[in-house]
Formats: C-alpha cells, sequence, structure tokens
C-alpha cells in the first residue's frame, strides 16, 4: 500500500473548522450571519465562561424545516448559492456552507428551530460531530443554536483559547461589529448572566453606534454620504476630537459586511492628514456600498478579507467623502497644498552678502510650517502634539494604492516607524497651550516669543568631536536634530546654581545622593548640558523625565506596603475608549492601581479619581489611551507575560507624562528633572535602549583641541 491516503471524513473536518472557528468569538460570528441572512429582525447571543462552555444565539428569522435541520451541519451544505455563478454575486453574508458543520464538529450542538409556515418545529442534536437524531420539538417562529464544550474534542485547540474574560471581550467585539452593520436587527448581547448590549433596531445607525459606543463617542461625529463611481459611502467618522491612539476604532463594512481592508483604511487616513496628529487615529463606522459582482468575499474562510475588482474608485470613494465631510464640518478652505510644499531653495550667498542674515533651510521649513498651522483648524481636545514631522503630502489614489495598498515599490517610504501606519502626515501643531504640563513641576511652559525672534540654526552635521571612544552612546544611537514647537522661546540663560545634595524622595529607587552637578544651559529646548566631576553630560530633557517617571512608578508597583503615594482629583478625569479597551484596563486594575492610580471601568469611558504623584491631571487620558493600546496590542503575543507587557505599556504611558523636548519650561522645571536623573545609578540609557544622556569626558575634549 502506497504512503498517501485520504484523511477520514472526521479528521478532514476537523482540520477545515480550525479555518472557519479558532475561538468562541468566530463561531458567534458565523451564527449571528446566519441569522441575518435568515431575516431576523431580533438577534439574542448569550456566551457563559468567554463562550467556552456555552453559546446561545436566538433569532426570528425564517427558520429550517425538520428536513433541512441535519443538511445544515453538513460539509458544503448551503442554502445560500447553487452554482459557480452564483460566486460572482454574492448577496448573503454565507455562502460556504462550512460554519455549522464546524462549529459542530467541535463541540456539542443543538438547533431549535421553526418556519412560520410550520405547526410545530423540530430539534436537532449532534455530539463532537456525531448526528444524534433529529426531534419535534415546541419553540417559536425562528432558529436558536446552543453550542456547549467548545474544542472539548480537540485539546490542541483548547489550549490556545485564552482567559474567559478575553475571549469574552472578543465576542462582544464580534457582536458590536452586526449591530453596526445591521442598525435594523435589535441585537443583544448577554455575557455571564450580565446585558452588555442592546440595540433599538430601529434603522437609525446612530442609535447602534450610541449604543455600541456610549454617548460621548456618539456626539462627537461627522455624518458621511457621498457616491463615486458607484460606490456610496455612509456612516460617520470621528471629528478630530474623537481619535484614538490606534486603529480599534475603524469598522469598514462592504455591503453590511464587516471586512478589514487596506485600501479603506489607507483612503480614511490620507483624508484624515492635516486634521490629526501623527500618532492619532481616525475612528469610523463607514459601510462602502457597491455591486457585490465588483468585489470577491471568497478569499478567506472567514470572510474577513475581501478583494476588489478595481482599489481605485473605491479609495477614491472613500478618500473624497471623507474629505469633503471634514472640510465641511470645521467650515475651513480646502488646503492649498501645492502653495504650502517647501521649496528649499537655497538663497546663493555672495562674499559681499556674508554679514547679511541668511535664510536658512530650517527658517524656510518653519515658515512654511506656520502657514499649515494657520491654515489647519486647531485640534480639539486639548490632545498632545507631535514631533514636528517632515510637509504633508497629498498623493493620488493610484499613487497611494501601489504604495501602501499593493505593496509596491516605496511602500514603507512615508510609515511611520513600528506602527505600519501607512500615512506620511504633517501633524497639526497644537498651539503651545495644549502643552502637558511637566511632572511633578508647578509651573507653566514659557510663553513663546514673538514672530521675529531669530530662529537658531540646526547643527547640519554631528559635531566632529572624540575619537568615538569615550561618547557614550555613541554619534549613530543619538538622537536628530531637534526642531522647537513653532517658533522658539528664548533660551534659558547658562544656569550656575551648584546642585548639591539633593531633597529626598518618595520612590525607593531614586532616593541615590549623585555627586555635585552644575547645569551649564540647554540647547535646541532639548538637550541640557550639565558638568560633573571630569565629565560633561548632555541629557536628553524629554527622555530623561520619561525614564524618571518610569523608574517612579515601576517602584510604585514593586512596593508590598500598599503605601503607594496617590492623588486625589478634584474633578475625575474621563477617559473614552472602546469597550474591549476598557476590558484590557479592567483586567491590568491591579498593575494600575499599584501605580497609583484609582478608576471605575463604565462601558466605553475609564474614569479616573486619583493619579500617581507628580504626574498631571493633564496626562491623565493620553497616559491611559496609552495602556489600552499598548496592553491590547502585546496581550495577544504569547512569548509575553503579564507583566512584561505591562511594563512596556508603563513606558509608553510615561511618555505621555513627560516634558516635550523642543519646548521650552522654565530653569526650575529643567533643574527638577536633572536633579531627579543625577540620582539614577545609570543615567545613560533608559531600560527600553533609547539613549537618555551621552557622556563626554572632560580629557576627550582636552584631547579634541590638542591640550594633550
Ligand atoms: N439561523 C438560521 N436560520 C435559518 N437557516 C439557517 C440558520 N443557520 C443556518 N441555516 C441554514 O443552514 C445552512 C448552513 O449554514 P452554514 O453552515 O452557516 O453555511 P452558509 O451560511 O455558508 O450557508 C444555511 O445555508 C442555511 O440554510
Ligand atoms: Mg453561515
Amino acid at each position: 500500500m502506497g504512503n498517501i491516503q485520504v484523511l477520514s471524513f472526521e479528521v478532514a473536518n476537523l482540520i477545515a473548522a480550525g479555518e472557519v472557528v479558532d475561538r468562541p468569538a468566530s463561531a458567534i460570528k458565523e451564527m449571528m450571519e446566519n441569522a441575518i441572512d435568515a431575516g431576523a429582525r431580533h438577534i439574542t447571543v448569550e456566551i457563559q465562561s468567554g463562550g467556552v462552555s456555552l453559546m446561545r444565539v436566538t433569532d426570528d428569522g425564517c427558520g429550517m424545516s425538520a428536513e433541512d435541520l441535519p443538511m445544515a451541519i453538513r460539509r458544503h451544505a448551503t442554502s445560500k448559492i447553487r452554482d459557480a455563478a452564483d460566486l460572482d454575486g454574492i448577496i448573503t453574508l454565507g455562502f460556504r456552507g462550512e460554519a455549522l458543520a464546524a462549529i459542530s464538529s467541535v463541540s456539542d450542538m443543538r438547533i431549535m428551530s421553526k418556519r412560520r409556515e410550520d405547526d410545530v418545529g423540530s430539534m436537532l442534536e449532534v455530539r463532537g460531530g456525531t448526528l444524534l437524531g433529529v426531534s419535534e420539538f415546541g419553540c417559536g417562529n425562528g432558529t436558536t443554536v446552543i453550542v456547549e464544550h467548545l474544542f472539548a474534542n480537540v485539546p490542541a485547540r483548547r489550549k490556545f483559547l485564552k482567559r474567559d474574560a478575553t475571549e469574552a471581550m472578543a465576542v462582544g467585539a464580534n457582536v458590536e461589529r452586526v449591530a453596526l452593520s445591521h442598525p435594523e436587527i435589535a441585537v443583544r448581547f448577554i455575557s455571564d448572566g450580565v446585558l452588555k448590549l442592546d440595540t433599538a433596531g430601529d434603522g437609525q445607525l446612530k442609535s447602534a453606534v450610541y449604543a455600541v459606543y456610549g454617548r460621548d463617542f456618539a456626539a462627537r461625529l461627522i455624518p458621511l454620504a457621498g457616491e463615486f463611481e458607484g460606490v456610496e459611502i455612509s456612516g460617520f467618522i470621528g471629528r478630530s476630537d474623537n481619535v484614538r491612539a490606534n486603529r480599534n476604532g475603524q469598522s469598514f463594512f462592504i455591503n453590511h459586511r464587516y471586512v478589514k481592508s487596506r485600501t479603506a483604511q489607507a483612503a480614511l487616513e490620507q483624508a484624515f492628514v492635516s486634521y490629526l496628529p501623527a500618532e492619532k487615529y481616525p475612528v469610523c463606522v463607514m459601510n462602502i456600498g457597491l455591486n457585490p459582482a465588483r468585489v470577491d468575499v471568497n478569499v478567506h474562510p472567514a470572510k474577513l478579507e475581501v478583494k476588489f475588482s478595481n482599489e481605485k474608485p473605491v479609495f477614491e470613494a472613500i478618500y473624497y467623502t471623507v474629505r469633503q465631510a471634514l472640510e465641511q464640518d470645521t467650515g475651513r478652505p480646502a488646503l492649498k497644498t501645492e502653495a504650502l510644499k517647501p521649496t528649499f531653495a537655497k538663497p546663493s550667498v555672495r562674499l559681499s552678502d556674508a554679514t547679511a542674515p541668511i535664510e536658512t533651510e530650517r527658517q524656510e521649513t518653519l515658515r512654511q510650517r506656520q502657514v499649515t498651522i494657520e491654515q489647519a483648524a486647531p485640534v480639539s481636545g486639548g490632545r498632545t502634539s507631535a514631533d514636528p514631522k517632515p510637509p504633508q503630502e497629498r498623493i493620488t489614489a493610484e499613487e497611494y494604492i501601489s504604495r501602501y495598498v499593493t505593496g509596491g515599490a516605496g511602500g514603507s517610504a512615508g510609515r511611520s516607524a513600528g506602527e505600519g501606519r501607512p500615512v506620511p502626515p504633517q501633524a497639526p501643531i497644537l498651539p503651545a497651550s495644549a502643552a502637558p504640563q511637566a511632572a511633578s513641576l508647578p509651573a507653566e511652559p514659557l510663553p513663546v516669543p514673538p514672530d521675529d525672534m531669530p530662529v537658531p540654526p540646526p547643527p547640519e552635521e554631528p559635531p566632529a568631536w572624540s575619537d568615538g571612544r569615550d561618547v557614550s552612546p555613541d554619534e549613530s544611537a543619538s538622537p536628530p536634530a531637534p526642531e522647537p514647537q513653532e517658533e522658539p522661546a528664548p533660551q534659558i540663560p547658562p544656569d550656575a546654581v551648584p546642585h548639591t545634595e539633593p531633597d529626598s524622595d518618595p520612590a525607593a529607587d531614586l532616593t541615590a545622593v549623585s555627586p555635585p552637578y552644575r547645569i551649564v544651559g540647554e540647547v535646541f529646548f532639548s538637550y541640557v548640558i550639565v558638568e560633573q566631576g571630569e565629565r560633561m553630560l548632555l541629557i536628553d530633557k524629554h527622555a530623561a523625565h520619561e525614564r524618571i517617571i518610569f523608574e517612579q512608578l515601576r517602584a510604585n508597583l514593586r512596593r508590598r506596603d500598599y503605601a503607594v503615594d496617590s492623588q486625589l482629583m478634584l474633578l475625575p478625569v474621563e477617559v473614552m475608549l472602546m469597550s474591549d479597551e476598557v476590558g484590557m484596563i479592567e483586567s491590568y486594575r491591579k498593575q494600575l492601581e499599584g501605580i497609583g492610580f484609582t478608576f471605575t471601568c463604565l462601558r466605553n469611558t475609564v474614569r479616573v479619581d486619583a493619579l500617581p504623584a507628580g504626574i498631571e491631571t493633564s496626562a491623565v487620558a493620553d497616559m491611559f489611551a496609552t495602556f489600552a493600546a499598548q496592553l491590547t496590542e502585546g496581550t495577544g503575543d504569547p512569548k509575553l507575560t503579564r507583566d512584561t507587557v505591562f511594563e512596556k505599556a508603563l513606558f509608553q504611558a510615561s511618555c505621555k507624562a513627560a516634558i516635550k523636548a523642543g519646548r521650552n519650561y522654565s530653569p526650575e522645571q529643567t533643574a527638577y528633572v536633572v536633579d531627579q536623573l543625577m540620582r539614577l545609578p545609570d543615567v545613560t540609557f533608559c531600560p527600553h535602549g533609547r539613549p537618555v544622556a551621552m557622556e563626554i569626558k572632560k580629557r576627550t575634549l582636552d584631547h579634541q583641541f590638542e591640550r594633550c
């Protein structure tokens, strides 16, 4: 006998099941889609223990006859298509005839169903893929599918399931998508006996959005309505004060089917260029309506990915509809990007001009940027600004698709590091008043000086100092030349106050006493020069503050005496998040309370009542948004422990609370940061590897100047 054999029916089914059903959430998605295809107006989803022990989906759709019930659980058995030609224009959500076969082969399933025209309903029972029988059953019109003991017969798959709370969150997210894509259906979701979602089913998308995301979110939306070459766009986008730190708030539906589409995402984000800071993502609930023949949903078993016969009209329909909605909403004129493109033409300098002020590239860029700021509507909501990014770029749909969607040459060129975000935007720079205050520090950043203040040109080249041996870290690792925000503020005059014994500090890690040092001054509003013994330190003030905050908060976390310094706020800060992000914050409650926060989790909001000592209230919203984003991202990685995931998130969140480079702070603020930093055992690096301070030995300088 040869080596190759056809797999048994059971094994083949188990393999196929893995593709469609990998966790309770995917089973729920399939069962809800069946209910929608059956014309249901009410769908109720109930789960227990994240869906692993029980899932029940009840609908009032068309139901099935006793004769059809055993067919429903057969592979490749469907009532939705008949032949290959039907694949070209699918209008139902299901069509593969695989879902019930897959789910029933890895669980214990019962289906109770009754058609309107029948007097009595029927029930089918399957256990681990084996059909036990079909019997008469008294039930109302419609269908109820009960799934118990998911993956009981496939331990390998069960092992991959996450904690019940995480699985329940994933189910919740899928139920929410169905509710958003079908506002005409009343959707209820009950998890472990608690009603989590209850939509009106009144056909109004806004009511569904309200039910899913809450009042604040629903109040900050701009409606969408547009049509381009037969592609219809409808739904909502968030205003620029309704943004997220990741893409979790973006839901795209094609013909009311939830999909992940790079084209749609890219078009949305490109339309938001200049309306949002670089590290923020727009939110949307968007339906893309087009002839089913123009889109192939048969790309992936889970039907999440789609293929457009032509991406361009889809991109353009989204881009123009969103852009128009934004422009109308803010009432600002369309940006004339041509006029804003920096020219970078260097004026030729003749000898006779040598004493005249030279119009440098830097000044040109700043001036251009100022024009952009004036034209761009300020982003409300007091978000912090990003470091200035290269000037805004407007590109055509073709360019965009080839660069970012189909992964053409230069695909990574404009993406911001790490995130893969496909938009290379110019971050609109917020007025200095939006800047968060320095943690622990009393004073606001200093007011910016008048326009005619001369701009210090940045170093064109790294300084050619030393042989590199004594400079740590080396040049290549040093941060790029700083760019002061909008306008430069007056430099802090060289400060000759000697610092000796620092005051005592609450954080365990920061109590050390450093040898005396002297702050010499600050350059580019970013780097503080410190002299200490036989060495000089160039300290990145933002990185230093970030590290101090991180060390303090981490020290809080390690305290076992629960005596963490926490400050109660006069008014709680409400942070709007996605419901699954709120769930994630809740699941890290112990750690977040450990560092000094006190908070209450509501459906789409975290209400923060107290925060760690030393953190400014203005940083709380950004910190929680960062925690939510980072924890959600990190938790999916099985290699990382929860502690590691939290520490990484804590580091990112510390960044949000730190003073910013390129901005002017009072000498006291700067002195505070240096003082705290100098107490740390090793000041040159932060724990995540970013340089904080660069050390130059006196003898290196002496050597450079040929003194020895
Ligand atoms: N809730 C339901 N109401 C009515 N019919 C259903 C329901 N769920 C499943 N069915 C029937 O069972 C068939 C198989 O379902 P499924 O395995 O999900 O495949 P598909 O949805 O791809 O056709 C469907 O084609 C449909 O006829
Ligand atoms: Mg189906």
